[in-house]
């Protein structure tokens, strides 16, 4: 039932503040600010110094997002893979100590076929999962929920953003296990943690402005988006959201890579979509928007009030968000992407919530 929306994925987006806290809850207990494993889960971070993280897709993108949390607040190092390429590429796991898997569904067969392999190596395993029970949950040692409940859409939205607030909460609680945070940092960290529902209601009220964007975004055919650090991987997911709803050929690069080929693209029919908080890299970040701009390139930047104020050249649109700590803006950031791919996939009048050739849970490698 979609309730007073017209799709799917957009009632999806608007049940993310509850979602996302439902997640939190059952990482966090919100009495004391400390991190806890949910029932019924286990894994002794304190013995975890390398993890082995894969997943597809969207699942992907928030296990990148994952490696810069479990790196920052856990100091564990992280090897990244999608799936499809885990299972095939033979690393040997020796060193690794966790696998960790990220998936909705609980069925992606490159993701199952990737668990299984990790096993047969010997290798202790974790998911972070959306669907109690499935397959995934089932086979891996442990399985950590996530609580967005039943997702539709086939453009995973809910999903995504209660992965990250999931890989957020275990980089905290690993970092206390291993050391790497003090109890005052960690109630630091689960306090901002718990500020995500309401940003991600404040996120929302950008939605006019977006709308009136979306047209424009719509007579584009492609388009770029850029982010750094841990704005780097939702330049991926906010390209993958826009290429598999409206059918824009959309791109997503770190932002300093952009000199490195994606320049050569750059004039006045290129959109490009530059995801800067005012954070450690915005600096940088904005050199590169630069360097756009002097090309003739439409520029969409995602910022917050100071990011606005000190961007060195004028957008074409600026949308901001409020100011917060670094740990949230992935989930917060997430979410003008997503109403951005949204808005102009309904103008250029796109099946939504089942775009062509996509299923919402690919059971064949
Ligand atoms: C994108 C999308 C897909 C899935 C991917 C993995 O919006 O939905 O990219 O993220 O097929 O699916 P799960 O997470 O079910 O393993």
């Amino acid at each position: 039932d979609k309730g007073n929306h017209r799709h799917f994925m957009q009632k999806e987006i608007y049940e993310q503040p509850e979602v996302v806290g439902h997640t939190l809850g059952a990482y966090i207990d919100m009495t004391t600010g400390r991190t806890r494993l949910p029932a019924g889960t286990a894994v002794d971070f304190a013995g975890v110094r390398r993890m082995a993280i894969s997943a597809c897709g969207t699942g992907f993108y928030a296990a990148l997002t994952g490696r810069y949390y479990f790196e920052r607040h856990a100091r564990i190092a992280c090897d990244l893979d999608v799936a499809s390429e885990f299972r095939y590429r033979e690393s040997p796991l020796d060193d690794v100590d966790l696998a960790l898997f990220v998936s909705q569904s609980g069925e992606t067969a490159d993701t199952l076929a990737s668990l299984r392999y990790a096993k047969a190596a010997g290798i202790g395993t974790a998911a972070v999962v959306n669907v109690q029970e499935s397959t995934i949950a089932r086979e891996a040692a442990t399985a950590f929920p996530t609580l967005a409940g039943p997702e539709i859409g086939v453009a995973s939205t809910k999903a995504f953003t209660c992965q990250l607030t999931a890989l957020a909460a275990l980089s905290i609680h690993a970092g206390v296990a291993r050391g790497a945070l003090s109890g005052e940092q960690e109630a630091e960290l689960t306090r901002a943690l718990s500020e995500a529902p309401r940003l991600i209601a404040e996120a929302f009220r950008l939605e006019a402005q977006i709308e009136t964007l979306a047209h424009q975004m719509a007579t584009y055919r492609h388009a770029l988006f850029l982010g750094r650090g841990s704005s780097y991987p939702l330049a991926l997911e906010g390209a993958l959201k826009l290429k598999e709803i409206s059918y824009i050929h959309a791109e997503g690069y770190a932002a300093g890579e952009l000199k490195h080929g994606p320049i050569a693209l750059i004039d006045e029919t290129m959109p490009v979509v530059v995801i800067a908080p005012y954070d450690g890299v915005f600096e940088k970040t904005v050199s590169n928007m630069q360097e756009v701009a002097a090309r003739g390139g439409r520029i969409i930047l995602l910022t917050d009030e100071k990011g606005a104020a000190a961007a060195p050249v004028a957008a074409m649109e600026t949308l901001v968000l409020p100011t917060m700590p670094d740990i949230l803006t992935p989930i917060v950031y997430a979410v003008p992407l997503q109403m951005l791919a949204y808005h102009t996939a309904v103008h250029m009048g796109t099946d939504v919530d089942q775009p062509r050739n996509l299923a919402k849970s690919v059971t064949v490698e």
